[in-house]
């Protein structure tokens, strides 16, 4: 079996970071390690500040590592036309521009910094085989237009094809290699860098402080980059948490020309590309999303992954598999600004499968808002906004899922009575003395048991097959089988209760 690993490692240099070892006092502290809290620390640092970037794993090793490393104006996940629909057609040409203004960006950070990610400019290309999907291809085309970008029909990819087009110079890079690199540039004494240093309890105030496992830091101002905002805030009830599957494959016949290629299939589509790892090329192959923790046997996904490369490469074997995370908001933009209700406390969350680009984006406005000079594009993905109409049939249906989610598992009936009933590598949920258990069994035979319970808001975690994980299907939290946190808005480990 093929360990879950995205394939970014392979091509990446490895960089260490220092772990905090005493309390600090800082002007801005960022939270999360990621391509959004680099970027805002390099924005501030230039700018002058104090900053601490405080990462609770490795730089990098959180959703930025298993994204795609494809960059595009438009906005993938939601569709440019549906965005229009919700917000206007000025609001959906400011997305574009903002999400060009993001890629040009980065683009020049790694020619001001000198950083080797393996930066291109390709094609972006929407395409179907299929008549049905030729309508939303014709919306989504009209709108790109209509926001300024040129389209063209050529598509350069030997697959049959319905309806199609294609934007030229979008972009691809290795992302985990860009956020270490843009890391290690900009580390020094005023812009600290810490891994392996968790946040246990934040509190804004004069100052802000936050309780790590490894000491305290006081600051003027917070930014929230941890893809989902840690602890408890409003927008955890606009957004719902997603999966979404990747492999990489080497090929015995010809591998497609440079360029991201995402190729609809009813309402959803595969996206393709392929990366220069030093051991040779490979194709990437993206999709089949579901809701995070509504799909036990998830190696399925893998599976039609496969499925769909083989129908149109000669796939010669899978050498990468992973799986990735993301928030799709209700009114269909991310939310990046000053939290709703906070003086102190910024975040930057709801970035759907476009997080490279929002979260580039999130780190130029709020850098900007913290210096107080709100860019241009500040409004536009305000994050204490409310839109009852952009928003309300996705809201709704958000939250009657957390709902359900929360009736449904007190009356969970999908689990097992006894520890026999747990095969080695799967997990269970059982009651014991009343209390919903996550049960798992390693594949030595030995048993871990921790509270099902989300401490996030209280809904029962579910198994997930293929990562070995429990997963919260509310708002995406998901913890180790010892009950680690290792995504999403919990702050803390599910409740150790035994391990046999
Ligand atoms: Fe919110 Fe689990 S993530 S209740």
């Amino acid at each position: 079996m093929i360990p879950i690993a995205p394939v970014w490692k392979e091509g990446t240099q490895q960089m260490s970071f220092p772990i905090l070892n005493q309390d600090i006092s800082v002007d801005v502290a960022i939270i999360g390690g990621g391509i959004t809290g680099i970027t805002t620390a390099y924005q501030l640092a230039k700018a002058g500040m104090k900053v601490a970037v405080l990462e609770a794993r490795t730089i990098g090793e959180g959703s930025t590592g298993f994204s795609t490393g494809n960059l595009y104006a438009v906005p993938g996940s939601e569709g440019l036309h549906t965005i229009e629909q919700k917000w206007g057609s000025a609001h959906a040409k400011q997305v574009v521009q903002s999400r060009a203004a993001a890629i040009d960006f980065i683009e020049a950070r790694i020619s001001e910094l000198n950083i080797n990610c393996g930066f291109l400019h390709v094609p972006w290309c929407l395409f179907s085989a299929h008549a049905e999907s030729a309508s939303y291809i014709k919306k989504e085309r009209e709108a790109a237009e209509r926001a300024g970008l040129a389209t063209s029909d050529f598509i350069p990819l030997d697959l049959k094809v319905n309806t199609g087009f294609s934007i030229a110079n979008q972009a691809q890079f290795n992302p985990l290699q860009y956020t270490t690199e843009l890391a290690q540039r900009i580390k020094s004494d005023s812009c600290l860098i810490f891994e392996h240093t968790k946040m246990l309890e934040y509190k804004e105030g004069e100052p802000c402080l936050i309780t790590t496992d490894r000491g305290k830091v006081t600051a003027s101002a917070v930014v929230m980059a941890t893809h989902s905002p840690k602890g408890l805030y409003f927008v955890h009830s606009s957004m719902e948490p997603y999966r979404e599957y990747a492999i990489a494959v080497t090929l015995t016949g010809a591998y497609p020309p440079n360029g991201t290629y995402w190729d609809m299939k009813s309402k959803q589509h595969y996206s393709m590309r392929t990366y220069d790892t030093p051991r040779g090329k490979v194709l990437l192959v993206l999709g089949e999303k579901h809701k995070v923790g509504t799909l036990v046997h998830n190696e399925s996904c893998f599976e039609k992954l496969e499925s769909f490369a083989r129908e149109r490469f000669e796939v010669e074997s899978v050498v990468y598999r992973w799986a990735a995370q993301q928030y799709q908001p209700a009114d269909g933009l991310p939310f990046i600004g000053k939290s709703s209700g906070s003086t102190k406390t910024y975040i930057a969350t709801g970035f759907s499968a476009d997080g490279l680009v929002y979260g580039t984006l999130a780190a130029m406005i709020i850098g900007d808002e913290i210096m107080g000079k709100p860019g241009p594009w500040h409004k536009t993905y305000s994050a204490s906004r409310i839109t009852p109409i952009a928003s309300a049939t996705n809201y709704i249906k958000a939250n009657a899922s957390v709902a359900y989610e929360l009736v449904k598992d007190y009356l969970f009936k999908d689990g097992a009575k006894t520890f026999s009933e747990v095969a080695a590598n799967e997990g269970k949920i059982i009651e014991i003395k009343g209390e919903k258990c996550a049960v798992h069994r390693d594949h030595s035979g030995n048993l871990s048991i921790v509270s099902a319970v989300c401490p996030h808001m209280g809904c029962i975690v579910h198994w997930n097959s293929s990562e070995q994980s429990w997963d919260c299907p509310c708002h995406g939290s998901r913890f180790t089988t010892q009950g680690e946190v290792i995504e999403g808005p919990a702050i803390h480990a599910l409740n150790p209760l035994y391990v046999l």
